[in-house]
Protein backbone atom coordinates (compact mmCIF):
# COMPACT_ATOMS: atom_id res chain seq x y z
CA UNK A 1 0.00 0.00 0.00
CA UNK A 2 1.14 3.52 -0.95
CA UNK A 3 2.14 5.58 1.75
CA UNK A 4 2.56 9.38 2.49
CA UNK A 5 6.56 9.84 3.56
CA UNK A 6 7.93 13.33 4.74
CA UNK A 7 11.71 13.51 4.74
CA UNK A 8 12.98 16.52 6.08
CA UNK A 9 17.00 17.27 5.20
CA UNK A 10 16.02 14.98 1.62
CA UNK A 11 18.58 17.08 -0.94
CA UNK A 12 21.66 15.24 0.33
CA UNK A 13 23.49 11.80 1.63
CA UNK A 14 21.30 10.00 3.51
CA UNK A 15 17.73 11.66 3.53
CA UNK A 16 18.13 11.56 -0.42
CA UNK A 17 19.07 8.18 -0.37
CA UNK A 18 16.19 7.66 1.25
CA UNK A 19 13.42 9.30 -0.68
CA UNK A 20 15.35 7.25 -4.01
CA UNK A 21 14.30 4.32 -1.38
CA UNK A 22 10.61 4.92 -0.92
CA UNK A 23 10.02 6.26 -4.32
CA UNK A 24 11.00 2.90 -5.63
CA UNK A 25 8.41 1.16 -3.32
CA UNK A 26 5.95 3.26 -4.85
CA UNK A 27 5.82 5.58 -1.72
CA UNK A 28 4.19 9.37 -2.02
CA UNK A 29 6.88 11.96 -1.27
CA UNK A 30 6.72 15.24 0.41
CA UNK A 31 10.33 16.37 0.30
CA UNK A 32 12.15 18.97 2.40
CA UNK A 33 15.57 20.75 2.97
CA UNK A 34 16.65 24.49 2.34
CA UNK A 35 17.93 24.76 -1.35
CA UNK A 36 14.97 24.79 -3.84
CA UNK A 37 17.00 23.88 -6.48
CA UNK A 38 18.32 20.55 -5.22
CA UNK A 39 14.71 19.36 -3.90
CA UNK A 40 14.04 20.15 -7.89
CA UNK A 41 16.49 17.51 -9.09
CA UNK A 42 15.47 14.88 -6.06
CA UNK A 43 12.43 14.92 -7.33
CA UNK A 44 13.27 14.74 -11.21
CA UNK A 45 15.04 11.39 -9.66
CA UNK A 46 11.99 10.11 -7.81
CA UNK A 47 10.00 11.05 -11.08
CA UNK A 48 7.92 8.12 -10.65
CA UNK A 49 6.83 8.81 -7.49
CA UNK A 50 4.39 11.11 -6.51
CA UNK A 51 6.57 14.12 -5.08
CA UNK A 52 6.07 17.39 -3.46
CA UNK A 53 8.88 19.86 -2.60
CA UNK A 54 8.46 22.13 0.19
CA UNK A 55 11.30 24.33 0.54
CA UNK A 56 11.82 24.23 4.51
CA UNK A 57 14.02 25.50 6.82
CA UNK A 58 13.88 23.84 10.44
CA UNK A 59 15.73 26.42 11.99
CA UNK A 60 12.29 29.05 11.21
CA UNK A 61 9.75 29.14 13.76
CA UNK A 62 6.38 27.52 11.90
CA UNK A 63 8.55 25.90 9.14
CA UNK A 64 7.47 22.51 10.33
CA UNK A 65 4.11 23.21 11.25
CA UNK A 66 3.64 24.85 7.35
CA UNK A 67 5.82 21.85 6.09
CA UNK A 68 2.76 19.50 7.67
CA UNK A 69 0.34 21.42 6.63
CA UNK A 70 1.62 21.60 2.97
CA UNK A 71 1.81 17.92 3.20
CA UNK A 72 -1.21 17.31 4.43
CA UNK A 73 -3.50 19.44 1.94
CA UNK A 74 -1.47 18.07 -0.94
CA UNK A 75 -2.26 13.98 -0.26
CA UNK A 76 -4.56 14.46 2.74
CA UNK A 77 -2.73 12.73 5.76
CA UNK A 78 0.82 11.87 6.19
CA UNK A 79 1.65 7.98 7.57
CA UNK A 80 5.46 8.43 7.84
CA UNK A 81 7.94 11.31 9.07
CA UNK A 82 11.52 10.77 8.49
CA UNK A 83 13.99 13.64 9.96
CA UNK A 84 17.08 13.39 8.63
CA UNK A 85 18.35 17.56 8.51
CA UNK A 86 21.61 18.14 10.16
CA UNK A 87 24.60 20.16 9.73
CA UNK A 88 28.30 20.35 11.42
CA UNK A 89 31.29 22.02 12.97
CA UNK A 90 34.51 21.34 13.47
CA UNK A 91 36.60 23.21 15.83
CA UNK A 92 38.13 23.10 19.29
CA UNK A 93 34.81 23.79 21.89
CA UNK A 94 36.67 27.23 22.96
CA UNK A 95 37.59 28.06 19.33
CA UNK A 96 34.45 27.60 17.71
CA UNK A 97 31.89 30.84 17.66
CA UNK A 98 29.14 30.30 19.87
CA UNK A 99 26.92 31.43 16.78
CA UNK A 100 28.04 28.14 15.20
CA UNK A 101 27.92 26.39 18.01
CA UNK A 102 24.24 27.40 18.77
CA UNK A 103 22.65 27.04 15.19
CA UNK A 104 24.42 23.63 15.18
CA UNK A 105 22.60 22.63 18.16
CA UNK A 106 19.14 24.98 16.91
CA UNK A 107 19.37 22.23 13.67
CA UNK A 108 20.24 19.05 14.98
CA UNK A 109 18.80 19.31 18.28
CA UNK A 110 15.89 21.50 18.26
CA UNK A 111 15.16 21.25 14.59
CA UNK A 112 14.20 17.55 15.21
CA UNK A 113 12.23 18.36 18.10
CA UNK A 114 10.16 20.64 16.53
CA UNK A 115 9.99 17.53 13.96
CA UNK A 116 9.11 15.57 16.18
CA UNK A 117 5.99 17.28 17.56
CA UNK A 118 4.59 18.17 14.53
CA UNK A 119 4.87 14.95 13.66
CA UNK A 120 3.09 13.53 16.95
CA UNK A 121 0.53 16.19 17.04
CA UNK A 122 -0.67 14.61 13.65
CA UNK A 123 -0.39 11.28 14.68
CA UNK A 124 -2.02 11.05 18.03
CA UNK A 125 -5.06 13.07 15.96
CA UNK A 126 -4.78 10.57 13.01
CA UNK A 127 -4.47 7.39 15.82
CA UNK A 128 -0.94 5.98 13.89
CA UNK A 129 1.99 6.65 12.28
CA UNK A 130 5.95 6.39 12.52
CA UNK A 131 8.27 8.72 13.04
CA UNK A 132 12.23 7.83 12.08
CA UNK A 133 15.25 9.87 13.16
CA UNK A 134 18.86 10.09 12.42
CA UNK A 135 20.83 10.21 15.68
CA UNK A 136 24.32 8.53 15.20
CA UNK A 137 26.91 6.65 17.27
CA UNK A 138 27.61 10.11 18.47
CA UNK A 139 25.01 10.04 20.53
CA UNK A 140 26.01 7.15 22.26
CA UNK A 141 30.42 8.29 22.24
CA UNK A 142 32.12 11.36 21.83
CA UNK A 143 34.92 12.52 20.02
CA UNK A 144 36.63 15.97 20.31
CA UNK A 145 36.27 18.85 17.72
CA UNK A 146 32.82 17.96 17.49
CA UNK A 147 31.26 19.53 20.42
CA UNK A 148 28.64 20.49 18.67
CA UNK A 149 27.52 17.65 16.70
CA UNK A 150 28.10 15.13 19.94
CA UNK A 151 25.72 18.14 22.07
CA UNK A 152 22.73 17.28 19.90
CA UNK A 153 22.96 14.05 19.09
CA UNK A 154 23.33 13.24 22.77
CA UNK A 155 20.29 15.61 23.22
CA UNK A 156 18.34 13.83 21.01
CA UNK A 157 19.60 9.97 21.87
CA UNK A 158 17.40 11.43 25.16
CA UNK A 159 14.75 13.21 23.77
CA UNK A 160 13.96 9.84 21.85
CA UNK A 161 13.89 7.56 24.49
CA UNK A 162 10.99 10.13 26.24
CA UNK A 163 9.22 10.30 23.47
CA UNK A 164 8.98 6.44 22.91
CA UNK A 165 8.41 6.20 26.87
CA UNK A 166 5.38 8.49 26.34
CA UNK A 167 3.87 6.75 23.52
CA UNK A 168 3.45 3.22 25.26
CA UNK A 169 0.16 4.29 25.69
CA UNK A 170 -0.27 4.64 21.77
CA UNK A 171 0.54 1.52 19.99
CA UNK A 172 0.03 2.01 16.62
CA UNK A 173 2.28 5.58 16.76
CA UNK A 174 6.18 4.84 16.72
CA UNK A 175 9.38 6.35 17.04
CA UNK A 176 12.98 4.49 15.65
CA UNK A 177 15.93 5.93 16.29
CA UNK A 178 18.57 5.04 13.22
CA UNK A 179 22.28 5.39 14.75
CA UNK A 180 24.97 4.98 11.98
CA UNK A 181 28.33 5.61 12.31
CA UNK A 182 30.29 6.69 9.78
CA UNK A 183 28.42 7.08 6.62
CA UNK A 184 30.00 8.34 3.09
CA UNK A 185 27.88 11.75 2.64
CA UNK A 186 28.98 15.22 1.97
CA UNK A 187 28.33 17.04 5.28
CA UNK A 188 32.26 16.19 6.31
CA UNK A 189 32.81 19.37 3.54
CA UNK A 190 30.03 20.82 4.15
CA UNK A 191 30.66 21.25 7.37
CA UNK A 192 31.61 24.55 9.44
CA UNK A 193 35.73 24.59 9.93
CA UNK A 194 37.36 26.24 12.58
CA UNK A 195 39.95 23.51 12.93
CA UNK A 196 41.74 24.65 9.70
CA UNK A 197 41.76 20.87 8.56
CA UNK A 198 38.83 19.50 6.14
CA UNK A 199 37.24 16.77 8.10
CA UNK A 200 36.31 12.89 6.87
CA UNK A 201 34.45 9.99 7.87
CA UNK A 202 36.77 7.59 10.11
CA UNK A 203 36.39 4.19 8.83
CA UNK A 204 34.85 1.99 8.68
CA UNK A 205 32.55 3.66 6.48
CA UNK A 206 29.09 2.93 5.44
CA UNK A 207 26.80 4.06 2.24
CA UNK A 208 23.54 6.17 2.70
CA UNK A 209 21.97 3.86 0.68
CA UNK A 210 22.47 1.20 3.34
CA UNK A 211 21.11 3.46 6.27
CA UNK A 212 18.10 4.61 3.49
CA UNK A 213 17.48 0.56 3.74
CA UNK A 214 17.50 0.94 7.74
CA UNK A 215 15.23 3.32 8.05
CA UNK A 216 12.81 2.13 5.16
CA UNK A 217 12.88 -1.17 7.49
CA UNK A 218 11.89 0.61 10.15
CA UNK A 219 8.80 1.28 8.82
CA UNK A 220 8.02 -2.13 7.85
CA UNK A 221 9.08 -3.27 11.27
CA UNK A 222 9.15 -0.44 14.02
CA UNK A 223 12.29 -0.67 16.51
CA UNK A 224 13.42 1.65 19.41
CA UNK A 225 17.12 1.60 18.19
CA UNK A 226 18.60 0.49 15.20
CA UNK A 227 22.68 0.69 14.69
CA UNK A 228 24.17 0.80 11.35
CA UNK A 229 28.28 0.69 11.53
CA UNK A 230 30.17 -2.74 11.75
CA UNK A 231 32.20 -1.05 15.00
CA UNK A 232 29.90 0.70 16.79
CA UNK A 233 29.42 -2.05 19.59
CA UNK A 234 33.16 -2.33 19.88
CA UNK A 235 33.23 2.09 20.32
CA UNK A 236 30.46 2.05 22.51
CA UNK A 237 31.61 -0.72 24.54
CA UNK A 238 35.32 1.46 24.80
CA UNK A 239 33.73 4.32 25.68
CA UNK A 240 31.52 2.80 28.96
CA UNK A 241 33.76 0.17 30.20
CA UNK A 242 37.31 1.89 29.88
CA UNK A 243 36.79 5.53 29.48
CA UNK A 244 39.90 6.52 30.33
CA UNK A 245 41.98 4.10 27.36
CA UNK A 246 38.76 5.46 25.26
CA UNK A 247 39.96 9.15 26.35
CA UNK A 248 43.72 8.61 25.91
CA UNK A 249 43.37 6.68 21.56
CA UNK A 250 40.01 9.02 20.75
CA UNK A 251 42.58 12.26 19.77
CA UNK A 252 45.00 10.48 18.10
CA UNK A 253 42.97 8.21 16.24
CA UNK A 254 40.96 11.28 15.53
CA UNK A 255 43.45 13.67 13.66
CA UNK A 256 44.51 10.16 11.53
CA UNK A 257 41.34 9.00 10.75
CA UNK A 258 38.66 12.11 10.99
CA UNK A 259 40.64 14.38 9.55
CA UNK A 260 41.88 14.58 6.09
CA UNK A 261 45.61 16.49 5.58
CA UNK A 262 43.82 19.81 2.87
CA UNK A 263 43.91 22.69 4.72
CA UNK A 264 40.52 25.23 4.70
CA UNK A 265 40.22 28.58 5.91
CA UNK A 266 38.03 29.28 8.97
CA UNK A 267 33.90 28.92 7.27
CA UNK A 268 30.76 28.61 8.46
CA UNK A 269 30.30 26.23 5.47
CA UNK A 270 26.31 25.02 5.23
CA UNK A 271 25.47 26.00 8.55
CA UNK A 272 23.21 29.15 7.98
CA UNK A 273 23.11 29.19 4.39
CA UNK A 274 22.58 25.73 2.19
CA UNK A 275 25.53 25.06 -0.56
CA UNK A 276 23.74 23.22 -3.06
CA UNK A 277 26.91 22.71 -5.63
CA UNK A 278 28.16 20.36 -2.47
CA UNK A 279 24.66 18.22 -2.37
CA UNK A 280 24.64 14.65 -3.76
CA UNK A 281 23.76 11.43 -2.28
CA UNK A 282 27.33 10.37 -1.45
CA UNK A 283 30.89 12.29 -0.03
CA UNK A 284 33.03 10.75 -2.36
CA UNK A 285 34.80 8.80 0.40
CA UNK A 286 34.16 5.19 -0.31
CA UNK A 287 34.30 3.92 -4.47
CA UNK A 288 30.88 3.73 -5.60
CA UNK A 289 30.42 0.28 -6.82
CA UNK A 290 27.24 0.53 -9.04
CA UNK A 291 28.90 3.21 -10.80
CA UNK A 292 32.21 1.00 -10.97
CA UNK A 293 30.12 -2.10 -12.82
CA UNK A 294 27.41 0.06 -15.09
CA UNK A 295 29.77 3.23 -15.55
CA UNK A 296 31.91 1.31 -17.97
CA UNK A 297 29.09 -0.65 -19.02
CA UNK A 298 26.47 3.23 -19.78
CA UNK A 299 30.18 4.33 -21.60
CA UNK A 300 30.18 1.52 -23.73
CA UNK A 301 26.75 1.42 -24.38
CA UNK A 302 26.93 5.42 -25.46
CA UNK A 303 29.82 4.90 -27.83
CA UNK A 304 28.11 2.29 -29.58
CA UNK A 305 24.72 3.93 -30.38
CA UNK A 306 27.41 6.66 -31.51
CA UNK A 307 28.85 4.38 -33.83
CA UNK A 308 25.56 3.33 -34.91
CA UNK A 309 23.68 6.32 -35.73
N1 LIG B 1 27.37 11.20 7.27
C1 LIG B 1 27.68 10.56 8.38
O1 LIG B 1 28.80 10.02 8.56
C2 LIG B 1 26.65 10.41 9.47
C3 LIG B 1 26.96 9.60 10.56
C4 LIG B 1 26.04 9.45 11.57
C5 LIG B 1 24.84 10.11 11.51
N2 LIG B 1 24.55 10.89 10.44
C6 LIG B 1 23.26 11.58 10.42
O2 LIG B 1 22.55 11.28 9.25
C7 LIG B 1 21.69 12.38 8.93
C8 LIG B 1 21.90 12.82 7.50
O3 LIG B 1 23.22 13.34 7.39
P1 LIG B 1 24.00 13.29 6.00
O4 LIG B 1 25.33 12.76 6.30
O5 LIG B 1 23.15 12.66 4.98
O6 LIG B 1 24.18 14.87 5.73
P2 LIG B 1 24.09 15.75 4.39
O7 LIG B 1 24.43 14.95 3.20
O8 LIG B 1 24.87 16.97 4.66
O9 LIG B 1 22.53 16.11 4.33
C9 LIG B 1 21.99 16.95 5.31
C10 LIG B 1 20.59 17.38 4.88
O10 LIG B 1 20.07 18.26 5.88
C11 LIG B 1 19.53 19.43 5.23
N3 LIG B 1 19.57 20.57 6.12
C12 LIG B 1 20.65 21.14 6.74
N4 LIG B 1 20.28 22.20 7.45
C13 LIG B 1 18.93 22.33 7.29
C14 LIG B 1 17.97 23.26 7.76
N5 LIG B 1 18.30 24.29 8.55
N6 LIG B 1 16.67 23.09 7.39
C15 LIG B 1 16.32 22.07 6.58
N7 LIG B 1 17.18 21.15 6.11
C16 LIG B 1 18.48 21.30 6.45
C17 LIG B 1 20.43 19.60 4.00
O11 LIG B 1 19.82 20.38 2.99
P3 LIG B 1 19.96 21.99 2.84
O12 LIG B 1 21.36 22.35 3.24
O13 LIG B 1 19.64 22.23 1.41
O14 LIG B 1 18.95 22.55 3.76
C18 LIG B 1 20.58 18.15 3.56
O15 LIG B 1 19.46 17.77 2.82
C19 LIG B 1 22.00 13.47 9.96
O16 LIG B 1 21.11 13.37 11.04
C20 LIG B 1 23.40 13.10 10.43
O17 LIG B 1 23.66 13.59 11.71
C21 LIG B 1 25.42 11.07 9.40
Amino acid sequence: MSRVVVIVGASSGVGRATARAFAERGDRLVLAARATTTLAEVRAECADADVLTVPTDVTEPGALEALAGAAIDHFGGVDVWVHTAAVMAYGRFDELPGRVFDQVVRTDLLGTADSVRVALRHFRAAGAGTIVLTGSLLGHVTAPYMSAYVTSKWGLQGLARTVQQELRDSPRIRLCLVNPGSVDTPVYQQAANYLGRVGRPPPPVTSPQRVARAIVNCVDRPRREVSVGRLNVVLRAGFTVLPGVYDMLVGPLMRVAGLSGRPVAAQDGSVFTPNPAGEAVRGGHLPDLRQLVFGPLGAVGAALRRRLG
